[in-house]
């Protein structure tokens, strides 16, 4: 969380989703690494918070445990559209993008006047062809909406910024993470299919050692380690 993840949900909504108090704001992929905090940053700024997801169970965990306002399976929702519609009755001001695709030209219809999209991640597109052709700039001009991408680097001079404000928001309990994690090298090929299979909830890891200065929770490490490393 307090890495790439972290930082990219920092920065993409501070720098370029900007969303404030009473908006909506919809995040795609809400229960991988990055949508995780985003959807808990946008909360915290006391946004309306619609996260999609791909399973029951980060259904069930980003309602229940997160308290998003909404959440939406797109695998079974039927109409993806009505489903956004219903869970965003006063349109969509921001939305932080992880996947593209189906999901995000169904939010794109639903955009406010002034929406501020951020496009992270294109997790359904990375493996599909290039010209599907489903992009729909005329909405971005009919609500004077503002899309733009991002790579974590841009703000590579500012991350002590994010990993002190990251670090508190998680200190102080108002941050939450997930990782997966699978152990052994011989393992990563497939974790790293898993992620664009929906299978991994949260951060996914490959532990190569079981090094017992680091394995067990950061607060299990945390006791462990010398008090210089957190800082
Ligand atoms: N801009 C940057 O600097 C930057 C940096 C790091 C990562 N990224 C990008 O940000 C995105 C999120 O990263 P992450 O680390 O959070 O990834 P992640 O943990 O793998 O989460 C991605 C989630 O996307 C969902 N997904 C997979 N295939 C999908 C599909 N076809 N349609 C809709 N959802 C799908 C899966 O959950 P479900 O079960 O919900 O389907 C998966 O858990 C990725 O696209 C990544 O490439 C960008």
């Amino acid at each position: 969380m307090v890495g790439v993840p972290g930082f990219c949900a920092y920065f993409g909504l501070k720098e370029i989703g900007r969303p404030r108090a009473g908006e909506t704001a919809v995040v795609s992929g809400a229960a991988g690494a990055v949508g995780l905090a985003a959807a808990q940053r946008a909360k915290l700024e006391s946004c309306r918070v619609v996260g999609t997801a791909g399973s029951l169970d980060k259904v069930d965990y980003l309602r229940d445990e997160i308290g998003l306002d909404a959440v939406i399976n797109y695998k079974t929702t039927g109409d993806l559209r009505t489903a956004l519609e219903a869970a965003c009755p006063d349109g969509i001001d921001v939305y932080f993008d992880n996947v593209g695709g189906d999901v995000t030209q169904a939010v794109l219809a639903l955009i406010n006047r002034r929406a501020h999209i951020v496009i992270c991640g294109q997790t359904s597109q990375y493996n599909a062809p290039s010209d599907s052709g489903r992009f729909a700039p005329e909405l971005l001009i009919k609500n004077s909406a503002r899309m733009q991408g991002f790579v974590v680097y841009d703000y590579a001079d500012r991350n002590d910024e994010a990993l002190a404000r990251l670090g508190q928001l998680i200190r102080d309990g108002r941050l939450h993470y997930r990782e997966n994690i699978v152990d052994g090298l011989e393992h990563a090929p497939q974790a790293f299919i898993d992620l664009f299979e929906g299978k991994s909830f949260g951060k996914q890891l490959v532990r190569l050692v079981q090094d017992p200065l680091v394995s067990g929770t950061v607060s299990e490490c945390r006791g462990r380690m010398p008090a210089a490393y957190f800082r």
